[in-house]
């Protein structure tokens, strides 16, 4: 059996203003990661923030930071986001195929000799075979359940078929415990069918920072009795 489930707010939907504060108050309501969604105005079009940022959460707060690069050219910055003291970098599968066949491969390698755990991230039209030829380096996949670039999307469902058929893949190259993520419109009437598809870690920006009650939340994704 895989790992225990694990939810992972995106504080892309925080106020940015009050930064601090926002990690604080989810690491309190039983956050188990803290997810940072980098965006640059290129691969997807809003720009969101930096390593410094990554840097100053890292003050704050003992919880992972995983953080999701929705950049082009990820190897150029994974540097700065490993010495910000990210604990996971995913890389997107689309952007690094456009630059050549071998990148993704580096960036992963890359992102692993800095002492970080890495992951490729699948955008929902991309077949999940596709990531295959590299899942045996990676720590964990991030399967996108919305297409990148906004909080507060809804959930495209056949999403689910893609956590399985990586889960299946997983299992089937010994890596039975591998954490799969999925970002994008997870609520919690929608997570008990994302965690039955396999996935072991639930991304959820807008269920929980626009919940009143955001331990609730975090406790209901997650799936705690
Ligand atoms: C979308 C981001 C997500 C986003 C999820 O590009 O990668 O992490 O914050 O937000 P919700 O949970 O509101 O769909
Ligand atoms: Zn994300």
């Amino acid at each position: 059996m895989y790992s225990k489930v694990k939810v992972a707010p995106s504080i892309l939907s925080a106020d940015f203003s009050a930064m601090g504060a926002a990690v604080r108050e989810i690491e309190r309501a039983g956050a188990d990661l803290i997810h940072c969604d980098v965006m640059d105005g290129s691969f997807v079009e809003p720009i969101t923030f930096g390593g410094q940022m990554v840097k100053n959460i890292r003050k704050l707060t003992d919880l992972p930071l995983d953080v999701h690069l929705m950049i082009e050219h990820p190897k150029t910055q994974i540097k700065f986001f490993a010495d910000a003291g990210a604990d996971i970098i995913t890389v997107h599968y689309e952007a690094c195929k456009k630059i050549s066949p071998t990148y993704l491969e580096e960036a992963l390698k890359l992102i692993r000799s800095h002492g970080v755990k890495c992951g490729v991230v699948v955008n929902p039209d991309t077949p999940a075979e596709n990531i295959y030829g590299v899942m045996e380096l990676c720590d964990m996949v991030l399967v996108m359940s919305v297409f990148p670039g906004y909080g507060g999307q809804k959930f495209i469902p056949s999403s689910l078929e893609n956590i399985k058929k990586v889960r299946e893949y997983a299992a089937s190259i010994g890596k039975g415990d591998m954490d799969i993520e999925i970002d994008g419109g997870v609520t919690c009437s929608n997570a008990a069918e994302i965690r039955a598809a396999g996935a072991t870690v639930l991304v959820a920006g807008s269920a929980v920072f626009g919940a009143s009650d955001k331990a609730a939340a975090i406790s209901a994704i997650r799936g705690d009795n």
